[in-house]
């Protein structure tokens, strides 16, 4: 695995330092909230496990699975799975891997907003907004890292399903793309 990394752009240490100021800045801002994270499937689950293991305060867990395909005029999304807690009149936090074209959490966001929460907030651990959709106004409330146009791989990141279980973030070489 390691063998086909070109470059760490954020290494375990730095993720895992940035990792425990979220966590605090969650815990100030949502001091006796009793919020719900939300984990958006499969990429947050590394960053979601940390986050919630440095958030000492009363809180709760979900997690929703999305998948998109391809309709005849454009891409269309669909909630595989849910998220199981009532989340009406709460606190809710949506945890992210990565905010890219900014279509799925579009997606997520209305569909959670659409359960009426008490306030509905992002947290993303990286942020990639050169590759905005223009027509996505949202924005993220946290966000640990601000990269560049580059695809990643590691902490839950993957290509082709793979590299998720790395413990920093890298980019591939370009002959491991094949
Ligand atoms: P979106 O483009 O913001 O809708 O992001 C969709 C999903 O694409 C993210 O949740 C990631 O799972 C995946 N993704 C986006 N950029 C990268 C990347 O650089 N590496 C790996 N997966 C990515
Ligand atoms: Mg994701």
């Amino acid at each position: 695995m390691k063998e086909n990394i070109k470059e760490v752009l954020l290494s375990k240490e730095q993720i895992q330092e940035k990792v425990k100021e979220l966590a605090q800045q969650l815990m100030q801002d949502y001091k006796d909230k009793d919020p719900v994270f939300i984990g958006v499937l499969k990429g947050v689950v590394v960053f979601f496990g940390d986050m919630v293991k440095n958030y000492s305060a009363p809180c709760q867990i979900d997690f929703m699975w999305i998948s998109s395909y391809e309709g005849t005029q454009s891409k269309h999304m669909e909630v595989k799975h849910d998220i199981s807690a009532d989340i009406r009149g709460r606190h809710v936090v949506i945890l992210e891997d990565i905010f890219d074209t900014g279509n799925s959490l579009d997606f997520v966001f209305k569909h959670l907003q659409a359960k009426e929460p008490a306030s509905l907030k992002i947290c993303t651990l990286l942020d990639k907004p050169e590759r905005r959709n223009p027509d996505v106004t949202l924005q993220a409330d946290y966000v640990g890292f601000t990269i560049p146009n580059v695809f990643a791989v590691g902490y839950g990141l993957d290509y082709n399903e793979h590299y998720r279980n790395l413990p920093y973030v890298g980019v591939l070489k370009p002959e491991a793309y094949m």
